[in-house]
């Protein structure tokens, strides 16, 4: 837990004092990356850094991570504006962060105007995990693994949000799985804390949760985050764990020239496929929503039955239970009916009736059927493959030009990956 030392955002949203030095993963001054860490290939290239598998040298022990933020970018102009807005945010947070399912920092290193955060090295992610099994043909996560990754990830963001902060970019590509199985919640990039913010969190993010997960009063124009927000997306990555597909796969809807926040018609209607339309006397806030006009005229222009029966999303899960394989006499087991249940509680329209972190975790779902284990992969047969880790580019020094396609994922995720937002 955070002690009173907490840096506190001003009204730009940055941390007065985020690069002070301390322990551990506090700031190291005067360390050339080099000379502490041989670079072994390059891992992604995401949003806001390019990302190289490290190992320690001179007697540090251990596979690293290291992320190098890109400098700004200004239109076709590379400038050095100094730490962009993400990267302070995430040295911020992540130097203060310490829990067993958030991505562990290792150091900060300076050097040459740019900034190189060093993570501990985990083997996977759920995106990858996900990805192996569709390959060959599809074949279900055991049910106990399901279960596993789902307690270690509520309480990794039970962690966060006992700590005011809010991730805002849950989805499986920043979820990160260590070769012994335990979840690390990572990429706090777009983390903020929520703690009497002094601007609306609304304001001065241009990009805020991957459409896929994005929460519907995100969607109905909410311009106030909480970790409501961060539920929904658990709620989707937990049925995606399920059915191997992301749940609500919406096409998101560009920003017209004018810049104005269009509203994303096609990832509600997604929404509303599966759990019918959202209505004023389950979530009373609606009609004073920014984009509730849009949701009447999206009734009106459009009659297909869905719009007018309640939530499938039962239907939805017995048919991927049926499809996965999963059942009681199966040797995928089965999440059961306590699974739907706690599925149900996470995709709540209503964010005030959404359920919590905390509350999930007391949930039947994990407090019936026997002990959770701490490795996700505990009594799992066979092996993940190893992320893929190339060569085509591992210096360092160079390779900081944004632009470059993430490696890794073949096919499905490769274009699933171009769809999502700016990564
Ligand atoms: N600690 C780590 N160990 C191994 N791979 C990582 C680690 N952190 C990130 N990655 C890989 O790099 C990708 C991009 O990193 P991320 O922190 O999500 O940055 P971005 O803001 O660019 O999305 C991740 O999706 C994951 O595949
Ligand atoms: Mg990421």
């Amino acid at each position: 837990m955070f002690g009173k030392g907490f840096p506190f955002m001003n009204s730009g949203g940055f941390y007065s004092h985020a690069i002070e030095s301390r322990r551990p993963g506090g700031y190291t001054s005067k360390v050339r990356v080099r000379d502490r860490y041989n670079i072994v290939g390059f891992i992604s290239s995401g949003t806001y850094g390019r990302v190289y598998k490290a190992v320690g040298k001179n007697g540090k022990k251990g596979e690293f991570a290291i992320k190098k933020f890109k400098p700004d970018k200004e239109g076709e102009t590379i400038q050095y504006t100094g730490l962009s807005q993400s990267a302070i945010r995430e040295m911020a947070l992540c130097t203060e962060l310490s829990h067993a399912n958030v991505v562990q920092l290792e150091e900060i290193i300076l050097e040459d105007k740019c900034i190189f955060m060093v993570f501990e090295y985990t083997e996977h992610d759920l995106l990858q995990i996900i990805h192996h099994h569709t390959q060959p043909q599809r074949h279900a996560i055991p049910a106990p693994m399901v279960r596993s990754i789902m307690f270690q990830l509520l309480n990794g963001l039970l962690y966060l949000h006992t700590n005011w902060v809010l991730h805002r970019d849950l989805k499986p590509a920043n979820i990160l799985v260590t070769s012994s199985g335990a979840i690390r919640i990572g990429d706090l990039g777009l983390a903020r804390l929520f703690y009497k913010p002094l601007n609306s969190l609304f304001s001065g993010d241009k990009v805020v949760v991957t459409i896929w997960y994005r929460a519907p009063e995100l969607l109905m124009g909410s311009r106030h985050y909480t970790p409501a927000v961060d539920m929904w997306a658990i709620g989707c990555i937990f049925a995606e764990l399920l059915s191997l597909r992301p749940i609500f796969k919406g096409e998101e809807a560009k920003m017209d020239s004018k810049k104005t926040v269009p509203f994303q018609r096609n990832q509600m209607m997604k929404i509303v496929e599966i759990l019918g339309l959202p209505r004023k006397e389950s979530w009373p806030g609606l009609a004073s929503m920014p984009e509730y006009s849009q949701l009447q005229s999206l009734v009106l222009h459009r009659q297909p039955s869905h719009f007018h029966r309640g939530s499938n999303l039962e239907g939805w899960y017995q048919s991927c239970l049926k499809n996965g394989g999963y059942s009681s006499t199966s040797s995928a087991g089965t999440p059961g009916a306590d699974g739907f249940d706690l599925l149900s509680r996470m995709l709540e329209y209503d964010p005030s009736k959404r359920m919590t972190a905390e509350q999930a975790l007391e949930h039947p779902y994990f407090t019936n059927g026997g002990p959770i284990s701490g490795n996700c992969f505990e009594g799992i047969e066979g092996k993940y493959p190893h992320r893929r880790v190339t060569q085509d580019d591992n210096d360092i020094r160079t390779g900081s030009l944004p632009g470059t396609k993430r490696s890794g994922l073949p096919d499905d995720s490769l274009m699933r990956a171009s769809k999502r937002l700016k990564e």
